[in-house]
Order: C-alpha cells, then sequence, then structure tokens
C-alpha cells in the first residue's frame, strides 16, 4: 500500500490516459495472474468513464481477461522504464511475472485485481465489455472503468502536475524498442 495514493472521482478517470502514456495491464482469473506493457491505450468516453486497449490475441493476458472480464491499467512512472520494458518482452505463460520481477501488488477496491502502486503513477479497475468483434477483428477491448487511484504527488484533485521533483513518477511514452520518451514538461496552450 503506497500512502500517497488517493482515490480519482471516476468522473477524471479518462485524464490519467489522456496523454498516451504506456501502461501496465494486470489480470487475473482463478488462480492465475498477469502483468504486460500496452502502448495502445486510449479514452473513448468521459462519463461513464470508458477506455480501449489494444491487448493482442497470442497474449496470456488476452487469455486471462476473456475469462475473467476484468483488468487493471497502472500507469508506470520513468523509475519503472526496465520493468516495464521486462514485462512487455516476456510472457506469464512462462512463469508468474510479478514473482519474477519482484513486483508488489494489492487488490484493487472493486475488482480486486491486482494493481501497483510502488513506482506507478496511477492505476484504473476496468470492467471488459464484450465486443467479440472488434476483440477478434482488431484486439481492441473496450471498458468501463469502475475504480481508479492515483500518487498525489503527481496527479491530484483531477489535474497532473509534472514538476522536477516528481521525476521518477513522469509517464513513459513509446518510442519503439525499448525506448521511451518521459514526460518532463507541461506547455499551456493561450485561449484562442
Ligand atoms: C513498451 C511496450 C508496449 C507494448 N504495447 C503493446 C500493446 O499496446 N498491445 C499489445 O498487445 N502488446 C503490446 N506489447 C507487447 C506485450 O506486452 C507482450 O506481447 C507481452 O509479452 C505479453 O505478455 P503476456 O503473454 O504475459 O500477456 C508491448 C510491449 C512493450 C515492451
Amino acid at each position: 500500500m503506497n500512502e500517497h495514493f488517493r482515490p480519482v472521482a471516476l468522473e477524471h478517470a479518462s485524464r490519467l490516459i489522456n496523454h498516451g502514456p504506456t501502461v501496465l495491464v494486470t489480470s487475473a482469473a482463478g488462480a492465475q495472474r498477469n502483468v504486460m506493457a500496452a502502448a495502445w491505450s486510449m479514452p473513448v468516453e468521459f462519463t461513464p468513464p470508458r477506455i480501449a486497449v489494444v491487448v493482442d490475441k497470442s497474449t496470456f493476458t488476452r487469455q486471462l481477461i476473456m475469462a475473467s472480464g476484468v483488468f487493471g491499467l497502472c500507469i508506470p512512472g520513468a523509475g519503472l522504464a526496465d520493468l516495464t520494458y521486462a514485462v512487455g518482452s516476456t510472457s506469464g505463460r512462462d512463469g508468474d511475472k510479478f514473482s519474477r520481477y519482484g513486483i508488489e501488488v494489492r487488490p484493487g477496491p472493486v475488482l480486486g485485481l491486482p494493481v501497483i502502486e510502488a513506482g506507478c503513477a496511477a492505476w484504473l479497475e476496468c470492467r471488459l465489455i464484450r465486443e467479440p468483434h472488434t476483440e477478434e477483428a482488431y484486439d481492441t477491448c473496450f471498458a468501463e472503468v469502475v475504480a481508479a487511484a492515483a500518487d498525489d504527488r503527481i496527479f491530484a484533485n483531477g489535474h497532473w502536475s509534472v514538476r522536477d521533483d516528481n521525476e521518477a513518477l513522469h509517464t513513459l511514452h513509446h518510442l519503439g524498442g525499448g525506448h521511451f520518451a518521459r514526460a518532463g514538461s507541461v506547455i499551456r496552450a493561450k485561449s484562442p
């Protein structure tokens, strides 16, 4: 349990992934659990908060999501770049990645999914919205966000606060091949 994590109002949940951070998709079904990296996620509705994420049908994650109908999205900070690349380059079919990489989890409050707080900026618990055609044809899974929380050192009162003193929690943006850009500065556009 990370003392800095605070619940995020569901109407603000879309803001957690609005800027396209690489996420860690967590899943669990029966006695099995897993975590993988995903660069392709996005919000698709404010209220109720809905998101979409591409989870390839070859992954163990997809198998668990289809079995349970739920998944988590955890948003790793820059300090977890190596871990993000590692869980995106190995399969949970070859052994539990949480144990292998020493990832601490706690059960999410609504769905009981494994959520990661140490080194993460935020997490969301999501309930799959079954769209068999979209899942099969495009590997895209739609879901409703049913709980969310964020580290108040970087996201509070519905807003990100990207500063020099919270660098380790700046979000990761995948450039390909294990290279990431870190969200490091904010530009405010003037009113048109
Ligand atoms: C940075 C990064 C981003 C990735 N993004 C996605 C993605 O958006 N969708 C996807 O299906 N796989 C993506 N992958 C690949 C999966 O994470 C990878 O296939 C993983 O090994 C699947 O693990 P699993 O079999 O344990 O579920 C990404 C990998 C990396 C390293």
